[in-house]
Parts: structure tokens; sequence; C-alpha cells
């Protein structure tokens, strides 16, 4: 059982929570995942990017969105409450490396929350970081000062202009690819955000890392769910992963199967009235 220490409501249905896991907190690093589960009643295992740790506290911290049973009947859960189950750390973590030229890091929507932990490590490893981070609006934008804490400059993009620039990230990753020679792009966010965007980097060829969390399951290798196409080879994104050469990744195929069951979700959600 893990104690939910401290939770913050960071938008509509988004949601941070440090949890004790002094284990976790120790050996994380940059990259890697959770796998919860919320109570025994909901069993379903929720493969989560750890956002933060403090060794000291021993504790971590997850950031999600409330959109289906599990992460609802988690968002419900007070400061003071348990949580049945915390496994981890799981996946590989950031290949972090000191360069000579900048590392720029993009994020879209909840997506910023598994970047900061890698921004963070770039520069404690000596970088020039560049954070671009785009949210729908403003109110949705999660982390800025988190990610100012650790960016030697931070772009901010919102789709309708409520904030920073009325753009998407592409915009400035092919601005800073033209004039700042890059060495490397880490991009996080919706799938389709991270197919444009290793788009972007590629005719610069650019060193591009996408976070292809979001199309895990179980999270241990075992249900087949996470399959994805790199190159000329399959990869589970929980085993090999979760992060993969952006140039590399059959985004289509993972859009395609991301949309598997939507309709079934649609209508279980239905259901239940969420
Ligand atoms: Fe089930 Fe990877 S999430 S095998």
């Amino acid at each position: 059982m893990n104690k939910i220490i401290r939770k913050i409501q960071l938008s509509d249905d988004v949601f941070q929570m440090e949890i004790e896991a002094p284990l976790i907190a120790e050996e994380r690093k940059a990259g890697q995942f959770i796998i919860l589960i919320v109570s025994e009643e909901f069993g379903e295992r929720i493969p989560l990017t750890i956002a933060g740790a403090d060794e000291e506290k021993g504790t971590i911290t997850i950031i999600f969105q409330a959109v289906g049973d599990s992460t609802k009947e988690l968002g419900k859960k007070s400061e003071g409450d348990y949580i049945d189950s915390l496994l981890g750390p799981l996946g590989k973590a950031t290949h972090i490396v000191k360069y000579d030229k900048p590392v720029v890091c993009v994020g879209g929507g909840i997506g910023v929350a598994p970047l900061r932990p890698i921004v963070e490590a770039f520069k404690k490893a000596g970088n020039e970081v560049i954070s671009i981070i785009g949210a729908r609006n403003k109110d949705l934008l999660i982390l800025e000062d988190e990610i100012r804490a650790y960016s030697d400059e931070v772009i901010i993009c919102t789709d309708d202009g409520s904030y920073g620039r009325k753009d998407l990230v592409t915009a400035p990753l092919k601005e800073i690819c033209e004039s700042r020679d890059p060495a490397e792009v880490v991009a996080i966010g919706p799938p389709v955000m991270m197919k444009f965007c290793a788009l972007t980097t590629k005719p610069y060829k650019v060193k591009t890392t996408v976070s292809l969390n979001t199309i895990m399951i179980d999270g241990t290798g075992m249900c087949g769910g996470c399959r994805v196409t790199v190159g000329d080879e399959t990869k589970f994104v929980c085993v090999d992963g979760p992060e993969f050469d952006g140039h590399l990744v059959d985004f289509d195929n993972m859009i395609n199967r991301l949309n598997t069951y939507k309709h079934q979700e649609e209508e279980h959600n239905c259901r239940i009235g969420l």
C-alpha cells in the first residue's frame, strides 16, 4: 500500500499526485514508468510515467488525466488515502548525454509530464535546453514553471492563441532546426504530434526521440497490446521502450491500433455515464 502525500488538480481532469514509494524514488531514472493498481475493486493496471521523485522524502510524482474508469477512480482519491499497488521503475531510461549543441524538448498536452524529468536530466548533464510546450488553450497547459526551472529557453504554443504563440509546436521546432542546428529533439505528446515532430526534423537529420507510453496496457510484456513497428522490426513499447527513434516509428500503424477499441470504449463510457 502506498500513501498519497499530496494531490493537486492541474486542470479540469488532470491531477498531480505525490505518492510514498521510497525504493522507486531511489532507483528511477528519467523516462521510466510505473504500473499502478488503484484498488482491488478497480484491478486494472495503469502504466504511468514517473514525472518526478524526491529521494529524501521517498516519494514519486505522477501526473494523469482522468479519462477512463481507473484513472477517474484514482482522481477521486485524496491526500492520506492509499493506492493498493505500485510496481516500478520499469522501462528503459532516457539516454542522457552532454552535447555541444542544444537539445530541444517538445511536449504536448499531458505529454509535458513525462517530458519534465527528461528536461531536468539533460540540463543537469550540462546541456543547453530549449523547451517547446503546447496545449489546446492556456487552462490546459501544465508544468510551465517546472519546465522553466530546467530550460534555457521556453516557447509556449496554444491552439487558440490564449497563451504564448498561436501555433502548433512544430512551427517553432522547424525554426530551431533551421537556425540552431540542435543535437537532439525529444518529443512527447499525442501520437499525431510526435509523428509531425519527427517529420519536421527529418529533413534536417536531427536525432529525434519519441516516447510511445500511451499505447501501453499491462506494461509487463505479456499482453502484446503495445506492439509497434520501428524500422523493419516489431517492438514492445513496455519492454523495448518506451522511447524510440521517431524517424523509424510507423505512427500511422500505431494510431490505427490506438483507435481499435475506441468505439467499444465510447459505448462503455456512455453506459456508465462517463
Ligand atoms: Fe502489454 Fe507491453 S503493455 S505487452
